[in-house]
Formats: C-alpha cells, sequence, structure tokens
C-alpha cells in the first residue's frame, strides 16, 4: 500500500474488482478571497468498480493539503464517503483563506494502489481582502447618559450604495423603533456613512440593560455583507463609578461634510414579520447622481 494512503480524505472498505481506466478532472483556476473559503473542485471517472479509492490534494512541490499538516491546520474539509465513492467527486474546502494559500494545487485519485492519477491544477489566486469593518472591542457608558459606538470600514472603491446596522447580543436590532431602544438611537448620516465610512451610533439615556455585545454589521452594494468584531458595552450605574465614564470615547469629526455626492435617504419602516428582520436596516444611502 503506498504511503500517500495516509494523507487520504477518506479511506473506505473492500469490495472485490478489476482495474480500469482512471481519470482526474479540476479547473486550471480558482479565486478565493483573504478570510473566507474557497471550494477546489474535482472529480474523475473510471470504470473500476473498486472500492478501496482515496484521494489526497497537493500544493505546488508536494505539500499535502490537510488538516494535519501546519499550514492547514483545522482549515480543509473533505465530501462525506458517498460523494467521492458514488459521485466521484474529490473536491476539498480550504477555509479563512490566507493571502499565501495562493498556488498550484493537484488532485490526485488512487484506487487501491493499483492505478493513481492526477488533474492537471488547479491555480487558486487568494485575493487580498479589501473590506475590512473595525470597531473597537471596548466601550463604557453611565447610567441615564449617552455613548457613542464607533465603526468604520476600509474599502478599495468608492461606495454608492449601502447600509449599516447594529445588533446587540447577536440578535437585537438597534435602533429607534425598537422597543429596548426606543427614540434613544442616533446614527452617522449617509453622507457620514458613504464619504467618511463611518457608521458610529450613539445610544441616549443608556440604561443597566443596555450593556452586552453590539456588532457594526455594513452592507455595501456589490461586497459580501460584513461585520466588526463586536464592541462590548459596560454601563456602571450612575452612583459609584463615576471616574471611569470619562473614558467614554466620542468621535473626533470637524463636522466638515463633503457635497460632492448626492444622497436619497430611505427610512425602512420596521417589520411585523419577523422573518424580515434582517431587511429592517437603520437606513439606505443612494447616490442618485449616476442615476
Ligand atoms: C472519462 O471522461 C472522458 C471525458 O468525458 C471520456 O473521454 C473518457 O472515456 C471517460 N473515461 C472513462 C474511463 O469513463
Ligand atoms: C479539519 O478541521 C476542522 C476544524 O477542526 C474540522 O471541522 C474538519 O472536519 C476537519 N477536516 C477533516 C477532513 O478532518
Ligand atoms: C502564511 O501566512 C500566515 C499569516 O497570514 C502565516 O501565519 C504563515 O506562517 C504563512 N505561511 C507560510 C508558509 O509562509
Ligand atoms: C477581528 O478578529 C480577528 C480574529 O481575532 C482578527 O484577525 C481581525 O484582525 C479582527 N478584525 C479587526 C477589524 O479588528
Ligand atoms: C431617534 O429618536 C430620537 C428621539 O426621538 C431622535 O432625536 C432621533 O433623530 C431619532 N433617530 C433616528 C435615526 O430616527
Ligand atoms: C445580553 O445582554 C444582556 C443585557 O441586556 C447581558 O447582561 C448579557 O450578558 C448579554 N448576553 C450575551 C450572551 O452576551
Ligand atoms: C432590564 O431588564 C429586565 C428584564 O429584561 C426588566 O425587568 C427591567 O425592567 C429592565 N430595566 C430597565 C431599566 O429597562
Amino acid at each position: 500500500m503506498p504511503v500517500s494512503f495516509l494523507h487520504a480524505c477518506f479511506l473506505p472498505v473492500l469490495t472485490v474488482s478489476r482495474a480500469q481506466d482512471l481519470e482526474v478532472f479540476q479547473p486550471s483556476s480558482a479565486e478565493g478571497t483573504e478570510g473566507s473559503s474557497v471550494i477546489l473542485r474535482c472529480s474523475y471517472n473510471t470504470t473500476s468498480d473498486i472500492m478501496i479509492r482515496s484521494y489526497w490534494w497537493v500544493k505546488d512541490a508536494g505539500l499535502v493539503v490537510k488538516n494535519a499538516t501546519q499550514e492547514f491546520t483545522g482549515r480543509v474539509n473533505c465530501p462525506p464517503g458517498q460523494d467521492f465513492l458514488l459521485a466521484k467527486r474529490a473536491y476539498i474546502e480550504i477555509r479563512n483563506l490566507r493571502l499565501n494559500d495562493s498556488g498550484m494545487y493537484r488532485c490526485v485519485v488512487n484506487i487501491h494502489g493499483l492505478q493513481e492519477a492526477s488533474g492537471k491544477g488547479t491555480e487558486l489566486q487568494v485575493i487580498k481582502r479589501t473590506f475590512v469593518v473595525s470597531q473597537p472591542s471596548f466601550a463604557q457608558g453611565v447610567e441615564g447618559g449617552s455613548v457613542t459606538l464607533l465603526c468604520s470600514y476600509i474599502l478599495a472603491h468608492e461606495p454608492k450604495v449601502g447600509s449599516f446596522w447594529w445588533m446587540k447580543n447577536q440578535s437585537l436590532l438597534v435602533k429607534n423603533t425598537t422597543q429596548e431602544f426606543m427614540g434613544r438611537v442616533k446614527h452617522s448620516s449617509p453622507q457620514q456613512f458613504l464619504s467618511e465610512r463611518r457608521a458610529d451610533i450613539e445610544i441616549q439615556r443608556l440604561t443597566l440593560n443596555d450593556s452586552g455585545m453590539y456588532q457594526c454589521v455594513v452592507n455595501i452594494h456589490g461586497v459580501p455583507e460584513t461585520s466588526g468584531n463586536g464592541t462590548k458595552l459596560q454601563v456602571r450605574d450612575r452612583g459609584g463609578h463615576q471616574a471611569i465614564a470619562s473614558g467614554t470615547q466620542c468621535p473626533q469629526q470637524d463636522g466638515k461634510v463633503e457635497a460632492e455626492l448626492q444622497y436619497t435617504e430611505i427610512v425602512v419602516k420596521a417589520e411585523q414579520n419577523p422573518m424580515s428582520q434582517r431587511k429592517e436596516v437603520t437606513y439606505i444611502a443612494l447616490d442618485t447622481q449616476d442615476g
């Protein structure tokens, strides 16, 4: 048995038969974005009914693409056994892509050590992530006061249409019309959002219940929706720890507004249907100049 069996994603049980031709197919190129996942596709055909088969992927000059390889630790997924044996698919998924994952990936299929074939190779290109949403990890406020939760994003091109919203504890939409935040939320204007790339909110008349994890979500047309890592807000009671409250952050903006773009502000009304909650965004900013 060849050593390469040890690298296999899948080692099924034996049935008996004869060996036949084996061909392996894979696309010549694939693309993924830094931090996301990519599926490297591969299929094979054979008339053999020997079910002792295995496959593996090799990067560049022989690096085996599997969880146990240091470069790929915990980042490789394989299809279920039937997919490989019956549907003759031999893809892998590589998650949390890094720029240095770029390279040539070859898919190798082996039938019972009798036959082995590889595809012509897929050139994977990992593209630098150009859309990053940042927010501070921690903010503090005092009961009855207000706090500004900062959020900004980096994007290579000038955004035209987009929206942003905040979630508390992964579940509660933070906006003026949610019961918990009724009339207490202000946010960056569409202009600030698109030109200055700010997606801040201010929560007023803080209560102790406002403490929690707040996540800023930014959606720019044509780019996958992206969230910040979350800001942990801690609201202190009025009695005790005033000194700490001076650490509350406020945006240092000069109030200047670039008026080159024209915007239409659309306030999307809260909907009754909980299924549509995701559409209940804070607002959508539209650039009306380009038609
Ligand atoms: C595999 O597929 C190719 C192209 O579809 C075909 O030409 C070839 O005969 C097939 N080989 C087997 C063993 O089925
Ligand atoms: C590789 O590791 C990840 C994370 O631990 C796991 O989800 C996945 O199933 C593993 N893949 C294989 C083929 O064992
Ligand atoms: C690839 O890049 C990651 C960081 O993105 C780094 O931790 C790793 O050591 C690099 N691997 C190689 C082989 O250079
Ligand atoms: C979010 O967290 C991840 C993992 O901890 C980290 O790699 C990334 O840089 C963080 N993103 C920002 C914008 O801080
Ligand atoms: C939320 O309500 C407050 C108080 O009614 C108001 O000042 C503020 O402009 C409202 N914010 C939004 C985004 O509608
Ligand atoms: C959710 O928010 C409450 C405050 O309303 C906080 O006490 C709790 O720790 C949060 N839960 C999680 C899982 O973050
Ligand atoms: C805080 O939350 C609890 C339980 O959800 C509720 O009973 C209480 O009235 C809330 N307090 C304030 C000040 O909103």
